[in-house]
């Protein structure tokens, strides 16, 4: 069968500030995707939320982009908005940016992640496992350098020196800048290796959409790589990207994937999505807590039987000891960061800033500003 992974997440309303969504609101959406399944439209749904985003994890056979899965998403986080807005949350509705999407929901504000395979478990496939990575206070470009290295790096990924890899992956890239719809241009890693880094060096601007096995034609990893003040034209808070990734087998293994999440690498995001702040790895269902609004990263692993349904148990990656030591890296990173506050580095620049409030004060006092008058030469004697 044609089997479909679809993550569908949204930030519709959170407990006392911007933390997490309330357990009603998770009750809510728990319940529509039990009544989803019992009615054939999901083959299988997981839900679990990062932060303040709830994300919806699906399996059917219905491809990407199917208006029902995606109308069935949207009317969801609808009814979880409805209890957010009852108990006075925090952005109830915040993510769902237009009145009602006709069909797909991509560009509607909620973070769209999807890849379709035949699902026969043989050849290439004969178990078929993935990954689910969600982020929240982040822009969309956080999966850039650990998804380049674990699909594009032997140092991290040691499994890409090996047959079924070898002839390495493609990566689909799009300019999120680009409103007028998805631009896209697809490079090879590793013959055009330096090309893609010098596109992904930009987290604002450039984010993977996808990465395809060069020898298989299978699709590895899809990324929601959107901008939602391209969407709203102004800020309606960060992106908070997810991304489904298959592995072992003809992709790379679990660690191979998580290693370069080790890093805590600096991304946009944080208090008012203006900072540049490590990406801290979590465990699932993890609040924003904590003495900054740090980006952080969750990630769940499913098993999927002959049915398409997902195994009963999932891993947690990042609920282990391991991730202790990065958290607290994470953690003097940010303190090292935000000890020079608002200064250079340690905000994103004016391009980015300018979707927030940040553009009103400064234009503000730009309007003020005056040519100093130039002192008259002295006349000589
Ligand atoms: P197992 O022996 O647990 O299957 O692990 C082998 C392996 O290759 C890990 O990448
Ligand atoms: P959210 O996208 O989770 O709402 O966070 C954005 C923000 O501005 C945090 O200060
Ligand atoms: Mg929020
Ligand atoms: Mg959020
Ligand atoms: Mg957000
Ligand atoms: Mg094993």
């Amino acid at each position: 069968m044609k089997l479909t992974i679809s993550v569908i997440k949204a930030d519709i309303g959170s407990v006392g500030g911007h933390t997490k969504p309330s357990a009603r609101m998770m009750a809510a959406v728990e319940g529509e995707v039990a009544k989803a399944i019992d009615n054939g439209l999901l083959i299988d749904g997981f839900v679990r939320h990062t932060g303040d985003d709830i994300a919806i994890i699906m399996t059917h056979t219905r491809g990407e982009g199917s208006s029902e899965v995606h109308q069935f998403a949207w009317k969801t986080f609808l009814a979880a908005t409805a209890v957010a807005k009852t108990s006075g949350l925090y952005g109830a509705g915040q993510d769902l940016l237009v009145d009602a999407p006709s069909g797909n929901v991509r560009g509607a504000g909620p973070a769209v992640a999807e890849l379709s395979f035949d699902h026969s478990l043989a050849g290439a496939r004969p178990a078929e496992s993935f990954m689910v990575f969600a982020a929240d206070k982040c822009g969309p470009g956080a999966y850039n350098l650990p998804l380049y290295l674990a699909f594009a790096d032997p140092m991290y990924c040691a499994g890409l020196m090996l047959p079924p890899m070898i002839k390495g992956f493609r990566f689909h890239i799009i300019d999120m800048d680009n409103t007028a719809g998805d631009s896209v241009i697809e490079l090879d890693a590793p013959a055009d290796g330096y090309h893609i880094a010098a596109l992904l060096r930009d987290n604002e601007r450039f984010g993977i959409d996808r990465i395809v096995s060069k020898t298989y034609g299978e699709v590895a990893v899809a990324v929601s790589a959107q901008r939602l003040h391209s969407i709203a034209g102004k800020y309606t808070g960060k992106d908070d990207p997810v991304a489904v990734v298959r592995n072992q087998g003809i992709f790379a293994a679990p660690e191979e994937i998580i290693s370069p999440f080790a890093k805590a690498h600096f991304v946009g995001g944080d208090a008012r999505g203006s900072h540049v702040m490590p990406l801290m790895p979590v465990p699932l269902n993890t609040p924003v807590t904590g003495m900054y609004c740090l980006p952080i990263v969750s990630c769940v692993g499913f098993s999927i039987d002959r049915d398409g349904k997902f195994s009963e148990s999932y891993t947690d990656f990042f609920d282990n000891l391991a991730w202790d030591e990065v958290r607290q890296r994470a953690q003097r990173k940010a303190i090292e960061m935000r000890s020079q506050g608002w200064s250079g580095a340690a905000m994103l620049p004016y391009s980015e800033l300018e979707y927030g409030g940040f553009r009103d004060t400064v234009s503000g006092l730009l309007k003020r500003f005056r040519l100093r008058e130039e002192p008259k030469p002295q006349a000589a004697e």
